[in-house]
């Protein structure tokens, strides 16, 4: 019995996230187009005897113990099965960058859904893998499925979209970072809140146009989050013929679409001198890819 699985977790960009109201657990309503993007951290997990969940993560500020998303996930899992934890060793290795807006830590926990459905054999099907994510996280249930998908409620009402065209994605984040509770406090305090209309995203995706999507990105949080070098990046990203700009989440990653995948790189060129974490990469249509 093969007691050893490598999952790659996708990192997410939001196209459109506008809140829309809120939930009397103090949570918020959205309607967001969620797409993944080609950075993975990978996670490595193998059944053991020690009947305890031990993650090991060599990346400075990543928590190992149980309030990471990966082993909460795991507890979730299990609690949903009523089976008992045999043992298991999670080896965490990063890509994602945190504090980012680009659901790291939620992709993680849909990496554990997703490799403990294998390993112990339970072939629960996506809904009910997306239940008990849910339970984890609101974006958790996005990343076990991953692609172009528009979300509503707090994230859990999932509606495939048609796949993003192929283009280019810089993603600069700057220094300075907000939580993502501390974001949506920033924003219930903003006296002007500014919406958008979904339909011509969900237009422009269903005739793959690219210069129409980044038209037409949107963030209700951008303003909340209140970032200096969130306006910078968006600046030199346009400067550099990007179609569109935006923060993503509740930030401080920005990304820009690009029609040229030079005019990408050159601008990342510049936005490395002042950002901590720059790459360029392209939309995918899975979340987590599991290596059999
Ligand atoms: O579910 P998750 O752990 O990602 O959310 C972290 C915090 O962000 C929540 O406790 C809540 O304060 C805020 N949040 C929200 N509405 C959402 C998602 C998150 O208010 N849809």
């Amino acid at each position: 019995m093969a007691d050893t699985i490598t999952v790659k977790a996708a990192a997410k960009i939001n196209l459109i996230l506008d809140v829309v109201g809120k939930r009397p657990d103090g949570y918020h309503t959205l309607k967001s187009v969620f797409q993944s993007v080609g950075i993975y951290d990978e996670l490595t997990f193998k059944i053991t005897d020690t009947k305890k969940t031990v993650l090991r993560c060599d990346t400075e500020g990543i928590p190992t113990d149980g309030t990471n998303l990966a082993v909460k996930a795991c507890d979730a899992f299990f609690r949903y099965s009523k089976k008992e934890n045999p043992g298991l060793d999670i080896k965490l290795e990063k890509s994602i960058p945190s504090l980012a807006g680009m659901g790291g830590g939620s992709s993680d926990a849909a990496a554990a859904i997703k490799a403990l459905n294998v390993l112990l054999k339970t072939e629960y099907s996506d809904d009910i893998l997306c239940d008990i994510g849910e339970e984890v996280g609101a974006d958790v249930p996005f990343c076990i499925v991953g692609g172009t998908v528009l979300c509503e409620g707090i994230g859990e009402i999932l509606t495939p979209l048609p796949h993003m065209p192929e283009c280019s994605i810089a993603v600069a984040k700057p220094k300075a970072a907000v939580s993502t509770p501390e974001c949506f406090k920033k924003f219930d305090s903003l006296e002007f809140k500014e919406v958008k209309d979904i339909s011509d995203m969900i237009a422009c995706l269903a005739v793959s146009d690219v210069e129409g999507i980044g038209n037409n990105l949107f963030n209700s949080l951008e303003k909340a989050a209140d970032i200096k070098e969130v306006k910078r990046i968006k600046e030199i990203m346009l400067s550099y013929e990007a179609y569109g700009a935006c923060m993503t989440g509740s930030g401080s990653a920005v990304f820009g679409i690009f029609e040229s995948k030079r005019d990408a790189k050159d601008c990342i060129k510049e936005l490395e001198e002042f950002c901590p974490f720059t790459v360029v990469t392209k939309p995918v249509e899975k979340g987590i890819i599991v290596d059999d």
